[in-house]
This record gives structure tokens, C-alpha cells and sequence, in this order.
């Protein structure tokens, strides 16, 4: 697999806006896929910078930005929300907005009319959602309502509960053949990229030859066609336990703690603002509004006589 890009990073002016036809190609070239999760304006100004090939609104908004506890509670309104800003914020990376849980099981109905809320009202080229089994349904009439779909296995965070917990899936033949089962069932309903999450290296690797559309791994090993790590997580933006296929670009949270506290610093002693940061006065304008507060009707006057 080739590691150069065809097409070398060029400035976000003149990078061309990411395609479906360019991600397959990606894959058919052996160029890897960067895909890096966004929650708002500044995290997509961000990825665009950077040149990040697909931006995710991930659920996982849920806990890095809304601060629940799991991706569970989010809910549409929230992802359109957040989902807009990243949006705004955004000039060529593949945007895709991940389905919340509830938001797409009960029927091909509510799923179609969710996917097309987040392509009309927040200006996503795709949606994603997660697991196989039903899930396979809501994705073959999503794309046949012609909304690009990513398709979502291994560790799926909406049923964690059901897998045992936030662990890493397929490691016996039975359960990684379940996981082969549920990506061809997704790609053959048209799905034009599946994330394989938390499975062993060895059982993606040896799934690859066999899926025709990009493999986006987290925590699934290197071979796939390409990674996606949570914002968050690879910038060191919030603290505490992160998963063992989490690799850290970064420690701004420290950086942020760092900077704020000098802030508080600097106000409790006085040294900020200086006269860097205050705007002057003419010294005849300041007299005149001495003369001005000086005035006997002023002193004592009822601020609400109007
Ligand atoms: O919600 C999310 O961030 C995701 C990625 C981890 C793939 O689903």
C-alpha cells in the first residue's frame, strides 16, 4: 500500500471538496483516509486546516461536549445543533452526521426522515449508524432515498450495554464472523464506508480483501483504509481514562487549565489589563466629562426619573 498522497496537502483555498468518488478512490489507490470527529465551528476550522478528508458530528458529542455519561441520551435536535456549527465551519472535508439511538430504529420512516433533517437543515453529505442486523434495513432505505451511508460495527457505543461494555469485540471466530456477517450485509446494501471500531487487527486485516468499500478503523489495527480518532481524545482536550487505541497529538486541556489560571492570576494581582489592553481618551474629552459628573443636577439624581 502506497503512503505518499496523490494529492499532496495542499491550502484549504485550494484543496478540491471531498467526494464519494474520491473516498472510493482513495481506497482503490491505497492513499489513507484521515477521518477526525468535529462537534462545532472551531473544531471544523479545525479538521479543514488540517486537512482532514471526512469529518463526523459523532455522538460521542454526547459525553466530549454535552457531558453525558454516555452517547445514549443525545438526541436529534442536539446533533442538528452541533451538527450546523461543524457545518459552518467547513469548506471540503466529506461532512457525515452520525444517527442518534432512537433516531432511526423503529421503521424506514422515522429513518429516512431523520437522515434527510441532517442533509437539509444541517448540511451533511452523509449519515452514519451503527450495527448490522435490523440496522441493515434503515441503511438500504436510506441510500435508496439517496442519502450516502456510513455503516458502523464491532464496538457499537449506542448497545454497549448488550455487548458487555465498552470492549473490544470479535475475539472469538463465532462473534468476528458476526462482525464479517454484519459488514458485507452493510456494503451490499451500499453503504460507501464502514468503521470498523475495537476489533482485533488480525480479524480486520484478514476482512480487508474482502470489503470493496473503505474500512475506516478505530481500534481495529492498520489495516484498514483508513483511522478515525475522537477529537477530543487525540488532542488531550478533556482528562481521565481514554480507550487503549487512543493515541494522544496533544495536551490542551493542560494547555487550557494553564492559560486560564494565569488569566485568574493576573486579575487577583492586577497585572491585567495593563495599558496594552485599555483604550485612551483625548485628555480636553475626559475634562469636558469631568465637567460633565461635576454638575449639581447630576449629583443625586434618581437614576429612574426618567
Ligand atoms: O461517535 C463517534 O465519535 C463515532 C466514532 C468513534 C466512529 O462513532
Amino acid at each position: 500500500m502506497s503512503t505518499e498522497p496523490r494529492v499532496p496537502n495542499l491550502p484549504p483555498d485550494e484543496r478540491p471538496r471531498m467526494t464519494l468518488p474520491r473516498i472510493a478512490e482513495m481506497k482503490r489507490l491505497g492513499e489513507r483516509i484521515a477521518m477526525v470527529t468535529a462537534y462545532d465551528f472551531p473544531s471544523a476550522k479545525v479538521a479543514e486546516e488540517a486537512g482532514v478528508d471526512i469529518v463526523l458530528v459523532g455522538d460521542s458529542g454526547a459525553m466530549t461536549v454535552l457531558g453525558y455519561d454516555s452517547t445514549v441520551p443525545i438526541g436529534m435536535e442536539e446533533m442538528l445543533m452541533l451538527s450546523a456549527a461543524v457545518r459552518r465551519g467547513l469548506k471540503t472535508p466529506l461532512l457525515v452526521g452520525d444517527m442518534p439511538f432512537g433516531s432511526y430504529e423503529n421503521s424506514n420512516e422515522q429513518a429516512i426522515l431523520n437522515a434527510q433533517r441532517f442533509i437539509k437543515e444541517a448540511g451533511c453529505d452523509a449519515v452514519k449508524l451503527e450495527r448490522g442486523g435490523a440496522s441493515v434495513d434503515r441503511a438500504r432505505a436510506i441510500v435508496r432515498a439517496g442519502i450516502p451511508v456510513m455503516g458502523h460495527v464491532g464496538l457499537t457505543p449506542q448497545t454497549a450495554t448488550a455487548l458487555g461494555g465498552y470492549k473490544a469485540q470479535g475475539r472469538t471466530g463465532e462473534r468476528a464472523g458476526q462482525i464479517a456477517e454484519d459488514a458485507f450485509a452493510l456494503q451490499a446494501v451500499g453503504c460507501f464506508a464502514i468503521v470498523f471500531e475495537a476489533v482485533p487487527a488480525a480479524v480486520s486485516e484478514a476482512m480487508m480483501p474482502r470489503v470493496e468499500v473503505p474500512v475506516i478503523g478505530i481500534g481495529a489495527g492498520p489495516a484498514t483504509d483508513g483511522q478515525v480518532l475522537v477529537f477530543h481524545d487525540l488532542l488531550g482536550i478533556h482528562t481521565g481514562h481514554t480507550p487503549r487505541f487512543v493515541k494522544r497529538y496533544g495536551k490542551v486541556h493542560d494547555a487550557m487549565v494553564a492559560g486560564v489560571s494565569a488569566y485568574v492570576d493576573d486579575v487577583r494581582s492586577g497585572v491585567f489589563p495593563d495599558d496594552s489592553h485599555t483604550y485612551s481618551i483625548d485628555p480636553e474629552e475626559l475634562e469636558a466629562f469631568a465637567r460633565f459628573l461635576d454638575q449639581d443636577t447630576l449629583a443625586g439624581s434618581n437614576p429612574w426619573d426618567w
